[in-house]
């Protein structure tokens, strides 16, 4: 077998984005056990630094062992009971994995949906929503990866605020790069993933659960279906106190979580926000002046994932592979009902600079 040389990548596509040589030399240290006092300390950091990027005070706040569907998975099998309603809007392809999944683990879901490129209409899901009082948690996608589209999630938190229903939401895309206000928007239970905005390599899940969430698991009639997402016995783990052993934790992941959260701190979220809004107007900007026109409904796209037609509608596929081959800059595919037809621009954490839109568009402009 041959020596590992991946080739470097400028990585603008869905996620993983790129990740800062601060953190891939905090995740080449030497490991040490998962339960060194030293370890144990840094997992306090990483809940604390994770509570200051959800904006939370929530207690239970600690990254799941696992990709952002991990955390999608403890989402819905922690708060939700076999025969449970669930409300869960589907406006792409992870509203239909939530749907997907909270099926699986036996619940009743009723779907709000929006044509893909749109957000979903906040009267349709809370006149649904109204009519569904007894729903136990109502999910949506902040930041729709497949379509480029933002969900305004205020209203529907100060609608949700004084209900029983709980408030579920995908921030996979959104934390890090756009506002994401746990505490503020009333949400219950959040969950993200480290390969995008936060600009760590995939592998951990940041979730947040409020108090209101875990009451709602404390009174559950049956055990959480999944152990090893089961945040009764993870808190124990996680928690302040006990330090029980649950799972061994991804030593190295923690190690690279807790520099790229650092890194956030010290550039600032709100900075860190304004930065992905200003690169991304750059970008867009150019991509108009060479003919791409965009996917997602105006007034509701991302900064940090912007899909957009191509002006050469049958090179689509054909381009972006040349991209990757000639340029080394990857962009994503389309999926679903737009796939060969868009692509999906990430402009994510420590790829989000300047330097990157240059990179982008002179290569486009060379292809095009
Ligand atoms: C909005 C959203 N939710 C969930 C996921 C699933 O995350 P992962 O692929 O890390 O398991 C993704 C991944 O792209 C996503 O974009």
């Amino acid at each position: 077998m041959k020596e590992l040389t991946p080739p470097v990548r400028l990585l603008m596509g869905p996620g993983p984005s790129n990740v800062s040589y601060r953190v891939l030399r905090a995740m080449s240290t030497p490991i040490i056990g998962h339960l060194d006092p030293e370890f144990i300390r840094i997992m306090d950091d990483v809940c604390q630094m994770l509570r200051d990027t959800f904006l939370t005070k929530n207690l239970l706040t600690f990254p799941v062992s696992g990709t952002g569907s991990a955390g999608l998975e403890a989402a819905m099998v922690n708060l939700l009971e076999p025969g449970d309603k669930a409300v869960i809007c589907v406006h792409g392809v992870f509203g239909q994995r939530l749907t997907e999944v909270a099926r699986r683990y036996g619940a009743q879901v009723i779907n709000v949906e929006a044509t893909w490129g749109q957000p979903i209409d906040i009267n349709q899901l809370i006149d649904t929503l109204k009519a569904n009082p007894d729903a136990k948690l109502c999910a949506i996608v902040h930041a729709e990866t497949s379509t480029g589209v933002r969900q305004p999630l205020e209203e529907l938190g100060a609608y949700l605020r004084d209900k029983s229903t709980l408030f579920v939401v995908d921030a996979v895309t959104s934390l890090g790069g756009i506002p994401v206000k746990v505490d503020e928007w009333g949400i219950d239970c959040c969950y993200s993933g480290t390969q995008k905005c936060l600009s760590v390599p995939p592998g951990l899940s940041p979730i947040t659960f409020s108090d209101k969430a875990m009451a709602v698991i404390a009174a559950r009639k049956t055990k959480v279906q999944n152990w090893y997402l089961d945040v009764t016995l993870l808190q124990k783990y996680w928690g302040n106190s006990e330090r029980v052993y649950h799972h061994t934790a991804p030593i190295t992941m923690i190690f690279g979580i807790y520099e790229g959260l650092r890194i956030i701190a010290q550039e600032g979220l709100e900075n860190r926000w304004a930065r992905h809004q200003r690169v991304s107007d750059i970008l867009c900007q150019g991509l108009t002046e060479l003919g791409f026109t965009f996917f997602a409904q105006e007034g509701y796209r991302l900064p940090e994932l912007i899909a957009v037609f191509p002006p050469v509608a049958d090179q689509v596929e054909p381009l972006r592979k040349r991209l990757l081959n000639e340029y080394n800059i990857e962009v994503g595919a389309g999926l679903g009902p737009v796939a060969g037809k868009i692509w999906r621009i990430g402009l994510m954490g420590e790829t989000c600079e300047p330097r990157s839109v240059s990179r982008l568009l002179d290569a486009l402009r060379r292809l095009l």
